[in-house]
């Protein structure tokens, strides 16, 4: 007898770098520059990545403008490097009211909203969204946003985890303060909400204090959805302790296995189940008619990343806080720089360097290939993506282009999500109503 070995389906989302003018100079993006303040680009990729039945679209964001190069804001501000940027809040809310099954993910650092305020915010847009909502919990990493919020600086790396933990705890009761059946709505009684069933949570801790209940009410999920991103060894730690789906950036299909297996392994320490946390790899699929197409245009991002390194310097340098401006670009970086900031990213970027310039690393590096090289037609980016999730184990990837447009989304929607559909490794309709049940419906 035949024996056919169903694939395993995997999960998608979308990384999209916040509601701002970000593929600016870019092609196909139209007037980005006169319309990037009105959110209709957005609402048609959360439309959509809908239709293609993604898990998730996630909004990343920073609160700050990048002044790591040379000390100045100008390379940032001239070429739209995170900035301008709205807040998500609000195109998350708008996201959520044109659609009705995909996640939608804003990202809020622990640095810059009171837990209070936070958990209330996340309730509100759970219940708008009918159980769609989902946060990107970071810890924020860039002194200058820091100095926004009135501190010198960010705390140390691995304390602003510890923060973070604590943050998680007060959050999780305030989400828990109204227990289930809380509402009753009873229009005979004329009762709306027992309020013996809302109890405040009296949180005293080291970092934070809130007496509670929350005033929102409860979140259709329990809680939102928590999205984690910091890599480094307490960032999977945090992660493994909250987190219901991780974005990693990992270099080959070796080491995103390497990563994934360890966040499992944290969370079975956790006494979690590893199932219950989806980890997703960063990939920018590089999508042609033909597979000389599909190289074309791969061969044309990775000389516009060589031609634009300075950008990429400063790119770079906002999230580490380091100004590689002052660096001789056709030397190595020095050994001595360190960085209180993304730990993860610099340790990559010195695998990846091996005594090579910063200008020779710098145009393969957080650019183009991202976690595995994908460039070609729908159907071989399909079978790549399936190999790479056998060796890897699971649990899917994140999409993270630079160029958004309508030509980009059109091209995953209707040539690469077919493609994974027609193989079985993607679903071709949601499973369920709220997010987290999607997340983990396989
Ligand atoms: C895929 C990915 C997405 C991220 N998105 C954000 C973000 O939107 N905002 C933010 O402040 N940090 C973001 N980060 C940074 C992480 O939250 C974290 O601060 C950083 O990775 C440093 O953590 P680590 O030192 O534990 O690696 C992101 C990181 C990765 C890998």
């Amino acid at each position: 007898m035949e024996c056919v070995v169903k694939a395993k389906p995997f999960h998608l989302a979308w990384f999209l770098q916040g509601s701002s003018a970000q593929a600016w100079g870019h092609a196909w993006t139209g007037h980005i520059g006169d319309s990037w303040m009105q959110p209709e680009l957005f609402l048609n990729m959360a439309r959509s990545l809908e239709r293609a039945c993604f898990d998730y679209v996630l909004l990343e964001d920073s609160s700050y403008v990048g002044e790591s190069f040379n000390g100045s804001t100008e390379i940032y501000l001239k070429n739209a490097i995170a900035v301008p940027r709205q807040d998500p809040s609000v195109v998350a809310a708008l996201m959520t009211q044109v659609t009705s099954r995909i996640g939608i993910v804003p990202t809020f650092g622990t640095y810059a909203y009171h837990p209070y305020l936070l958990s209330r915010l996340m309730a509100t847009l759970d219940q708008v969204s009918e159980g769609r909502a989902g946060w990107n919990a970071v810890t924020g990493s860039s002194d200058f946003a820091a100095m926004n919020f009135g501190m010198q600086g960010m705390p140390d790396h691995d304390l602003r985890y510890d923060m973070a933990d604590e943050y998680m705890e007060v959050c999780k009761g305030l989400w828990g303060s109204w227990e289930p059946g809380a509402i009753i709505a009873d229009r005979k009684s004329g009762v709306l909400v027992d309020h013996t069933k809302v109890k405040p949570v009296n949180y005293q801790g080291k970092f934070y204090s809130t007496r509670g209940p929350l005033n929102s009410g409860p979140a259709p999920q329990g809680q939102p959805v928590i999205a984690q991103a910091g890599g480094s060894p307490r960032g999977r730690k945090f992660a493994a302790a909250h987190a219901d789906t991780i974005v990693a950036h990992v270099k080959g299909t070796a080491g995103m296995k390497a990563y994934r297996d360890d966040v499992r392994k944290h969370m079975v320490a956790q006494g979690r189940n590893p199932d219950d946390c989806k980890v997703l790899f960063l990939i920018n699929p590089i999508l042609g008619e033909t597979m000389e197409d599909a190289q074309e245009r791969r061969r044309r991002q990775l000389a516009h990343a060589r031609e634009h390194i300075e950008e990429r310097m400063a790119h770079f340098g906002k999230v580490t806080n380091i100004d590689f401006g002052k660096f001789d670009v056709d030397q190595p970086l020095p050994d001595d720089v360190t960085t209180n900031g993304h730990q993860q990213n610099l340790e990559q970027y010195r695998q990846m360097a091996k005594g090579r310039s910063i200008r020779e690393t710098m145009a393969g590096f957080n650019n183009v290939d991202l976690s595995v090289e994908l460039c070609g037609t729908p159907d071989a980016i399909a079978a790549k993506m399936e190999e790479t999730m056998q060796e890897v184990g699971g649990d899917g990837f994140l999409f993270s282009m630079a160029n958004v447009n309508r030509r980009t989304l059109a091209e995953i929607e209707d040539g690469l999500v077919p493609a994974l559909q027609d193989r079985g490794l993607v679903r071709k309709q949601y499973e369920h109503k709220h997010f987290r049940d999607n997340l983990l419906a396989y």
